[in-house]
Formats: C-alpha cells, structure tokens, sequence
C-alpha cells in the first residue's frame, strides 16, 4: 500500500510538475519573448553605433590629413637647369647646383631647363612643376594702375615735363614717325638728380597722362627684397611690358642695382651684379617696334655704371635740380594751394627765405607752418606761421648734417 499511497502521490506531483511545466514555459517564453525584443533593440543600437564609428573615423581621417597638411615641411623652390633620363639639375634659390630625382608622376617632357620647381627638403627630389602663367613676383612689384600724381602736381619742372613727354609719349603713341625719319627713337630716361625735387612725381604724373601700361619696380627693393630673384624679376617684368605694350617700365632707385661694378666679393654684391646685366641685357634685346620705354630715377649717377648709359640704353638724361627761385615760388603755391593765407604772406619774399631748398623740404614748410597756426588756433596762415616754419626746417636740416657729420667722424 505504501508502494500505491506513494505512486498516487507521485502522480499528484506529476500533476503539479505539469502545470510548473506550463508556467514555466510560459514564462520561458515571456523571457524568450524580452529578450527577443531586447536583442532587435540591442541589434538596431548596434547598428547605429556602427554607423557613427564610420562616421567618427571619417572625420578622423579627415582631421588627420588636415594635421598633415599643416605639419608638412616648406618646399623649396628652385630651377630646372638640365634634364638627364630619370634625373634632374636644378639650382635651389640660394644658388647652390643639384642632381636630383624627380617625382615619376611628372612627366618627363614637363621638366625643361628653366621650369620653376619645388623640392624636398630634406631629399630635394622635385615634387611638382610650379606653374609660371601668374608670377606671385611680378604681382608683388607695383604696378601702377594710374596713381593720382598730375603735371599741375609739380612745381619749376615745365621744361622737365615737356622732356619727359618728349622722349617718352612721342615713341610711344607715333612710332610711325621716328622711322618715317629713320631716327630710333629714345629707350631709356634716366631722371637724375638730388633727394626731394620730385623725379619719382614726375614719373608717377607721366604713368597718370599716358594709356600706356605703368610697371614700376624700386632698385633698393629688387637689390633687398627678392635675394637670388632679381635677375628672373627684371626677365620677368620686360616680357610683361612687351605683351602689354604699349608699356613704361619705371625703375626708381636704380643706384641700388646698377651701381659701378666694383670687385663683387659677396654673393649679395654678385646678385646685384646679376640684376643690373639682366636690365642691360633686356635693354638692348628689345626692338623699336616694341613700344617699351624704361625710365629710371637717381639721386647718385655718379655712381652709376657707365654700361647704362651707352647708346640704346639710359640715353636721354634729364636733370631735375634743387628749384631755383621761381620753381621754389610755383611750388610753395601748389602746397599752400588749399591753405587759408591772410593778407601778410608774399609768396616772393617767402620763397627767398627759402634759397637751396628741395621740393620736399618747401612743402615741409608749409606742413610746419600749418602746425604751428593750428597750435595758436588760428583760422588762417600768416607769415610768421610760415616764417616758423623755415625756421623749424632750416634747423631740421642742420640737425640732420650734424648728426651725418658725427657718424662720418
Ligand atoms: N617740384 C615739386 N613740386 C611740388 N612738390 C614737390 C616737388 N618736388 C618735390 N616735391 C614734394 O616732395 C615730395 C618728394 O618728392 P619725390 O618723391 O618726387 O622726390 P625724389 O626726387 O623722387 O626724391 P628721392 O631722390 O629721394 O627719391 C613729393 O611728394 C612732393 O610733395
Ligand atoms: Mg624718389
């Protein structure tokens, strides 16, 4: 009976455990059914987390080659002189000369003597070819579109002027006519003469009257500024004029490139050097036809090379000295054109106060001056104001020699 009492017990848990089954299973099946859900859910987050790593490492990517960009070491620039097979000379800018391999992207009949390249730094392999059709050299010299300097701007420099006009605007606007006469007509004007008496106004006032193209360059810049350059600039800035023809190349300051060639023992005096056989090389290259004048401007031509100023090149000179007595009057009334004067100031006898002063100086003149009435709230210029002023620029200018005379001492 045991056996019985327990198998009928045993059938009663087998009753339970079959209910325990079905919940169980039940229940199984909610957790089946979660987890299901969670599992979709966790498989679209996966999804997108994998979709913002893309994302993430391709900004990376980006960021990266930005930081390379910018960590990249300066390239070297400098020119071709040969081609042999897989291999090139080329003279970095600092003169020195390189054989050198070149990046197998280029193509070979690229590379020709005188292409400007840049080059590894470290290997001086050429990486590319520079493209030469816009110049960032030419484009730094200044080239004047039109400055607002006139003739009427200009004081005792008539018959300068009409020089200048001359030698300049004739050849250019009626070339017909010098070799109707068979006569070449002037290549270069050299404006000559001391500090302050208007040679660069007069050749700013030329480039306003004319339609010719205006390409102006200073010496002591191209002597300073582009170190192993000047000769390719001066190349450069004549090619320029040509295609813009009808063209005045204007050189101020030419003392600084074209002085006498002494013995030439530094590589900055041979730069210079270079410079100045280039511009008489480019001088002498052009023809009449070509419609491009140069004009130059010193306060030092005895200290310019004589080469310049052979035939076909600096051949006209015109002097512009310190104004004599009527000059100082036209140019003391050009500055004092705007000034209120009162009824004391004679211009005449003002401009004798002023014997062997410079444009310059007679339009500090009148700028002192004008201190020293606004100093005095006046509403006018009288001439003790002006009288101050001769006096502030006289002392000026002795301060200035003695300080010279010191310095020399
Ligand atoms: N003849 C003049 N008439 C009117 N103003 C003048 C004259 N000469 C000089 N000046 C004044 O002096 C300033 C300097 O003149 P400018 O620069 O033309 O001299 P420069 O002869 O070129 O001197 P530098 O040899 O030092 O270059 C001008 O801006 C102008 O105000
Ligand atoms: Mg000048």
């Amino acid at each position: 009976m045991a056996s019985d009492a327990a198998g009928a017990s045993h059938v009663e848990d087998d009753v339970d455990s079959d209910a325990d089954i079905a919940s169980e299973i039940d229940s199984l099946k909610r957790d089946f059914e979660m987890l299901a859900d969670r599992t979709q859910t966790l498989l679209t987050e996966k999804l997108l987390l994998e979709n913002e790593i893309t994302q993430v490492s391709k900004r990376a990517g980006r960021l990266e080659e930005d930081l390379r960009h910018l960590k990249s070491p300066p390239l070297v620039v400098g020119h071709v002189q040969d081609v042999i097979e897989d291999r090139a000379i080329v003279k970095s800018s600092n003169g020195t000369v390189f054989l050198v391999t070149y990046n197998p992207r280029i193509n070979h009949a690229d590379l020709s003597p005188g292409s400007r390249v840049t080059l590894n730094q470290d290997t001086l392999s050429i990486i590319e070819i520079l493209n030469d059709g816009w110049d960032p050299l030419v484009a730094a010299s200044e080239i004047i579109h039109k400055p607002d300097t006139k003739f009427s701007m200009l004081g005792g420099l008539d018959q300068q002027i009409k020089s200048i006009r001359e030698a300049v605007e004739m050849p250019l606007l009626n070339p017909d006519a010098f070799s109707k006469f068979g006569i070449d007509p002037p290549r270069g004007v050299l404006l000559s003469g001391p500090p302050g008496n208007g040679k660069t106004m007069l050749a700013k006032a030329l480039a306003n009257s004319t339609n010719a193209t205006f390409l102006g360059i200073v010496g002591s810049e191209l002597a300073q500024k582009y170190i192993g350059e000047g000769g390719r600039l001066v190349r450069e800035i004549f090619s320029m004029a040509r295609e813009k023809a009808p063209s005045v190349i204007f050189i101020d300051e030419i003392d600084a490139i074209g002085s006498k060639r002494l013995d030439s023992t530094t590589s900055g005096d041979r730069e210079v050097h270079r410079t100045l056989m280039q511009l008489l090389a480019e001088m002498d290259g052009f023809s009449d036809s070509e419609g491009v004048m140069v004009i130059a401007a010193t306060n030092r031509m005895e200290l310019l090379d004589k080469a310049l100023l052979r035939p076909g090149r600096f051949d006209r000179i015109i002097g512009i000295d310190v104004p004599d007595f009527e000059g100082r009057i036209s140019i003391l009334e050009i500055h004092t054109r705007n000034v209120p004067l009162d009824d004391s100031v004679d211009m005449r006898k003002l401009a004798k106060k002023c014997e062997g002063m410079s444009g310059a100086e007679l339009k500090a003149v009148v700028t002192e001056a004008g201190m020293h009435a606004i100093s005095e709230d006046k509403n006018s210029m009288s001439k003790e104001d002006l009288e101050e002023g001769v006096r502030r620029v006289l002392s000026e200018r002795s301060r200035s020699t003695e300080g010279a005379e010191a310095l020399y001492q």
